[in-house]
């Protein structure tokens, strides 16, 4: 039985509405966007606040002001302020760790009921300055005369004011994601058209999923900062619309001459957060509670960033099968996160291919075909978005909600994550 210890049960999960970044909540925070899922979650679940003894959250960027977003999350959903609080960041894969954190902390009994997510507000990137102009500003600071606040700026360049914006790329690489998915299609041999199919069925998915009335229930509406006379209550970067046509007509962006990676099958920048109510399987039945799933296993893996940067779930999906004594073929529904097409295409030929089991596995045999018919049902990060740690805990809500929908047994989630970092989770229906 993995991981030893007790089970952990999820009893509920919702995310705000997925907005594309510069929109809608342009003016709010990352602490902002995780209160209002952290606040709203406590209310469905109708859980006491009293009652909670963690919570474990993240966001990717971090905030200057606010480093420990945990903590503020708690104090602006107004949760009891003697629930400690802390912060986790595993880039893409940030609340699957928050959420793994916290199965392991109700596994070893160290808590019974503990709230996990993570937020990002990709319009509320903080942006520095330069090291040389930050260096004389701390000096300044220390300067006491005249003459030494002076001297502070000899030498000074305008060109020190240049602003430094965090980049979406690796740092040892010097690759952002998208270069590193166009990689990633080359090497594989993806084609575009296959990119842009997959695109295409992330959006009529994903507004399906809407149409449907499967969506709405994950998602709590959020008054609009600063005024907050407005809702948001709907994702915004879904296109009921696009064709396969508008798609091919898009260029591609992160290699203009010969890349197939475009918008159109890459994750937009994205705003909007997410939380998962965690118990442990003792508490929730004495509380009656009736739980939606039940954490079965998980894994992390971690690979060289100049390799195949996002191919993590294809090192992750495998051990986290194994963990649960389970096999692909056991998986009545897969959700993976799409943060590009590309990305997608390459961890499901992996998943299918003896060469990589034999390669870079070491297995005899590879994990297998994931049948398209099971695969992000609801749409994925293409056309719903992807507010970086958000995410994970939007896979773990939309896994759990559809096993006790569907009445399917096992589901399996994956997510890759800059650094080469990848993570994996199979969760199994409750009874
Ligand atoms: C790819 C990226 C650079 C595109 O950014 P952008 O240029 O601001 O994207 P836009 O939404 O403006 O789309 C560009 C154009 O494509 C069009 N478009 C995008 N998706 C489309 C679709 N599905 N169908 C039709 N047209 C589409 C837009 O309408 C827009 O057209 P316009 O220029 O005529 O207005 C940006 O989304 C990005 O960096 N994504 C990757 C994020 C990332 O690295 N995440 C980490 C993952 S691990």
């Amino acid at each position: 039985m993995f991981p030893a210890g007790r089970r952990t049960a999820v009893i509920g999960g919702v995310r705000t509405p997925f907005l594309k970044s510069g929109t809608l909540f342009e003016k709010m925070t990352a602490a902002d966007l995780g209160a209002v899922a952290v606040k709203e979650l406590v209310a469905r679940t109708d859980l006491d606040p009293q009652t909670i003894d963690e919570l474990i959250y993240g966001a990717v960027i971090p905030s200057v002001s606010r480093p420990n977003i945990a903590r503020e999350v708690l104090f602006d959903a107004h949760l009891p302020d003697r629930i400690p609080a802390s912060s986790v960041v595993m880039a893409c894969a940030t609340s699957n760790r928050a959420i793994t954190d916290a199965a392991e902390r109700i596994a070893l009994n160290l808590a019974d009921v503990v709230i996990a997510g993570g937020a990002e507000c990709l319009s509320d990137v903080p942006i520095l300055f330069s090291r040389d102009f930050a260096r004389r500003l701390v000096r300044l600071s220390k300067a006491k005369t005249a003459a030494q606040k002076a001297k502070v700026f000899a030498g000074f360049r305008p060109g020190e004011l240049a602003p430094v914006a965090p980049a979406i790329a690796e740092y040892t690489t010097g690759l952002s994601m998208g270069e590193s998915a166009e990689k990633m299609a080359k090497e594989n041999h993806i084609s575009r058209a296959a990119q842009d199919e997959l695109a295409l069925g992330s959006h009529l998915k994903a507004a399906a999923g809407w149409d449907r009335g499967i969506l709405a229930p994950e998602v709590v509406p959020v008054p609009v900062a600063p005024k907050f006379e407005e809702m948001a209550t709907v994702d915004n970067i879904i296109r009921r619309d696009t064709t396969l046509a508008a798609l091919a007509k898009l260029p591609p962006v992160f290699d203009r001459k010969f890349g197939t990676v475009t918008a159109g099958n890459s994750s937009p920048l994205t705003d909007g957060a997410s939380a998962v109510l965690l118990m442990s399987e003792d508490r929730a039945r004495a509380e009656g509670r009736k739980a939606l799933a039940f954490i079965r296993s998980w894994a992390y893996s971690a690979l060289d960033p100049g390799d195949q940067l996002l191919q993590g779930p294809a090192y992750a999906a495998p051990r986290a099968l194994d963990r649960a004594g389970l096999k692909l073929s056991d998986m009545g529904r897969v959700e993976m996160h799409e943060a590009f097409a590309a990305q997608v295409l390459s961890n499901l030929q992996a998943f299918a291919s003896k060469e990589f089991a034999r390669e870079k596995l070491g297995r005899d045999q590879p994990v297998g075909e994931v049948d398209p018919e099971i695969l992000n049902l609801y749409g994925g990060s293409i056309a719903i978005g992807h507010p970086f740690a958000a995410t994970g805990a939007r896979l773990v809500t939309t896994l759990s909600h559809e096993l006790a929908r569907s009445g399917e047994q096992f589901g399996l989630l994956t997510v890759c994550a800059a650094g080469g970092l990848g993570h994996a989770m199979v969760l199994e229906r409750a009874e």
